[in-house]
């Protein structure tokens, strides 16, 4: 067995059909070159240590009891998917050692930026490389998955799953994950409101709107997969027009949905009058990210406008590279 090892993982950004995903309809995901490094060591004692400079948190599990270090109350929601991976793994591999396991990321918190899966992947990568357990990108995902169901509830698994794969990817719960080949630079300004949420609130928002006005809500889902299939064909034509506009259409229905909120639309907005072709919150909402589609000429106009209307641009590109174990 090593003593050390470490694996990364990218976040991504939801180009079109989040909250729908849940309910059964396609979205399309792409990985972005934001990453999340995760190193482990082994301990001599059967503690399972987390800490994580970038967000000011550390502690240890001890017989699936929790000691905070640094951050409590938000030290043990945020570190516990963590240990339920290397809890995972480490049955797995009969092991009776613990593990150190330390976080640093580039990627901003519950932003909708896929932070908190892109941690439980790289983590799972991680610790199978630390204790020589030969796992499949398929079962990294799945370990991976059961960790945000803990954080989420009922997560699609869109998250882990571009985390694993990278890429750009049309994905369907409980379907096989479809790689999309993009030849087409897909320029996009992500701005963030820095407001944080929590997925698992605004999915259970939806879930309730849908269980109160199932007719109308089953429609808008329904039309949201539509235009995710329509869009996989704007995608391979390079027809980033169709696509901006089909983006626009969507961030309404997301509205039409109650995840919007004003830092959202005043973002949206910004973006659309400063020129993109088209613009929509990322993400569960709430809060955290939009994104928008550009054309080259127009990417210093849209974050210029993004940045005067209260976001934070975040300027980044389409990665193919999911899951990295560093030999
Ligand atoms: O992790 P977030 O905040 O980017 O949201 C994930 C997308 C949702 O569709 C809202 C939830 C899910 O599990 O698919």
């Amino acid at each position: 067995m090593k003593t050390k090892a470490e694996a990364s993982a990218p976040g991504k950004v939801i180009l079109l059909g989040e909250h729908f995903v849940v309910h059964g309809e396609p979205a399309i995901v792409l990985a972005i070159d934001r990453r999340v490094t995760v190193t482990v060591k082994v301990r001599s004692d059967s503690r399972v240590f987390i800490k994580s400079e970038d967000l000011g948190i550390s502690g240890f599990f001890k017989n699936d009891q929790f000691f905070p270090q640094r951050g409590d109350g938000e030290a043990k929601r945020r570190l516990e998917p963590i240990y339920a991976v290397a809890k995972e793994i480490i049955q797995k591999c009969g092991s009776n050692n613990g593990v150190n396991i330390e976080v640093k990321s580039s990627l901003p918190i519950a932003a909708g930026l896929g932070s908190s899966a892109a941690v439980s992947v790289a983590s799972a990568a991680a610790l199978c490389s630390l204790f020589d357990f030969k796992e499949s990108k398929d079962n990294i995902f799945q370990i991976a998955f059961n960790a945000e169901k803990i954080i989420h509830g009922n997560p699609s698994g869109v998250d882990p799953a571009i985390s694993t794969y990278g890429g750009i990817l049309q994905y369907r719960k409980s379907k096989p994950i479809r790689r999309l080949h993009v030849n087409i630079d897909l320029p996009l300004v992500i701005g963030n409101t820095k407001k944080e949420r929590s997925t698992g609130t605004l999915v259970a928002k939806v879930n309730n709107l849908r269980r109160r006005y199932p007719q109308i809500i089953g429609k808008i889902i329904r039309a949201g997969g539509e235009i995710v299939e329509r869009s996989v064909r704007a995608l391979r034509e390079g027809d980033l027009e169709t696509l901006g506009e089909l983006m626009n259409i969507n961030h309404e229905l997301l509205s039409a949905i109650g995840v919007s909120c004003m830092e959202l639309e005043k973002l949206v907005h910004a973006a659309r009058n400063a020129g993109a072709l088209g613009a929509k919150l990322t993400g569960a909402g709430g809060g955290g990210c939009m994104i928008a589609l550009v054309s080259p000429e127009k990417i210093k106009d849209v974050a210029d406008a993004i940045e005067m209307a209260g976001g934070e641009v975040l300027i980044t590109r389409k990665t193919d590279a999911g899951v990295i174990i560093e030999e």
